[in-house]
């Protein structure tokens, strides 16, 4: 799950991160509030408004402002940023609404770094990249620069050491600006560490973490994603949650118990388990990849599921204007094929079914299933082995004749 900025900069606040002063609004007069609140409180005259959307790339887009010329200045800026459909590289090319903002301080800046935790799998452990080239430009520096990253893994047991954090802190070059800064960052370091044990993230992101004029280390931005994993031990994320940002598909499914993930293919894909959910995938890109033919969505309907969950699960795929034909791959094991048969055909007639639909059955009465739909009067497809199923499908969406 994932939270916005001025969430994820509330977490750092209360871990003891140097976050701007700042404050949430949801329409351009609440905008002109807070920008006058921090302008009086801090005694400056900048201020910046913050497009609040999960997708990252935001100050490229248009969607990050400073406002120098006050409170109406940061008005002016957010009513812009309130009408926008904002796009940026994560947000695909329909872009995203934009209907919260953040105004904080606008503070003087002497460096940008990057410093970024994750899970890393390879090790176990959790893994801090840093860099001295923060900012908007950090996935160029990744696939270009890569060394200009550093990266330290901490050992769970021992947790993260001071050494470990200088390590960084002298990587980043950071002694230059004085030695209260470099204890500074071995703070920050320490308590991104706790905070990402305590609080189950399985990502958190400062960029740019910044060098202030004055030396001192501030989190100018922040991106936090939470283990839905730990969700049982997090009651607080519920409220946390702002399912706008959300795929809406994806949320249904959520709510009626099925993994789905959509993606940005053509085949709708409705398989029983995760691991045959993926060879299905493959073996569609497999035989189809080079035609243009590919998953539109990743789709497991769990290993008991109903013939209501594939009624339910087929009007998923349906609503996605990108899929041009339908795979079942099932394998009847807990479930039996004519359960699942009579389902597909249920769900079928019920949606009045336009796209072509390939069906695999094997397994349990995978006779009476076949027969089910061969007596449904609808016109299916229906395909022996999983590579049947993919030749046909492919031929289906791309045209010609089965391989
Ligand atoms: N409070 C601030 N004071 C001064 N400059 C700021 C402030 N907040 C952001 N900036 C400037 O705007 C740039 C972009 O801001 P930010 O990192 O929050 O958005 P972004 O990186 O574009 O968004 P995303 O993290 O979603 O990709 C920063 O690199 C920084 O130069
Ligand atoms: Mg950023």
């Amino acid at each position: 799950m994932k939270i916005h900025e001025y969430q994820a900069k509330r977490i750092f606040a209360k871990y003891g991160i140097p976050v701007p002063i700042g404050g949430t609004a949801f329409s351009v007069d609440e905008a002109e509030v807070v920008a006058k609140r921090i302008l009086h409180e801090t005694g400056g005259t900048l201020t910046v408004v913050k497009a609040q959307i999960h997708a990252g790339g935001r100050g490229k887009g248009g969607g990050v402002k400073l406002a120098k010329g006050g409170a109406d200045e940061a008005r002016r800026i957010a009513s812009e940023i309130l009408a926008m459909q904002l796009i940026t590289h994560q947000t695909g090319p329909e872009g995203q609404k934009v209907r919260r903002l953040y105004v904080e301080q606008g503070l003087e800046i002497a460096r940008e770094l990057y410093l970024g935790a994750v899970v890393d799998r390879d090790t176990r452990r959790i893994a801090f990249m840093a860099s001295t080239e923060g900012g908007v430009e950090i996935e160029k520096v990744a696939e270009e620069t890569p060394e200009k990253i550093q990266t330290i893994f901490v050992d769970p047991i021992v947790g993260m050491t001071g050494y470990q954090a200088r390590q960084l802190a002298y990587g980043l070059d950071l002694q230059k600006s004085g030695k209260q800064t470099v204890a500074q960052f071995v703070k920050v370091m320490s308590a991104l560490y706790q905070l990402f044990v305590k609080e189950d993230c399985s990502l958190c992101e400062i960029n740019p973490l910044i060098v202030t004029k004055t030396g001192d280390i501030v989190a100018l931005d922040a991106k936090m994603t939470f283990d839905d994993n730990a969700a049982f031990r997090h009651p607080e994320w519920a409220d946390e949650r702002d399912t706008d940002e959300e795929d809406p598909v994806e949320l249904e499914a959520q709510n009626a118990g099925l993994n789905y993930v959509a993606l940005d293919g053509n085949v709708g894909c409705l398989v029983n388990g995760a691991g045959l959910a993926m060879a299905t995938m493959d073996i569609i890109k497999a035989v189809g990849g080079d035609r243009g033919v590919a998953p539109a969505n990743f789709l497991d309907v769990g290993g008991g599921a109903n013939q209501e969950q594939v009624t339910k699960a087929f009007k998923m795929i349906l609503r996605s204007p990108r899929v041009k034909a339908i795979f079942v791959n099932i394998f009847g094991g807990i479930m039996k094929c004519d359960v699942i048969a009579a389902g597909v055909v249920a769900a079928a007639k019920e949606l009045g079914l336009k796209v072509p639909l390939v069906v695999r059955l094997e397994g349990t009465n995978v006779a009476l299933g076949k027969e089910i739909l061969a007596k449904s009067g609808l016109h299916i497809m229906t395909a022996d082995t999983m590579k049947d199923g993919a030749d046909k499908i492919v031929a289906a969406v791309a045209g010609g004749s089965v391989k």
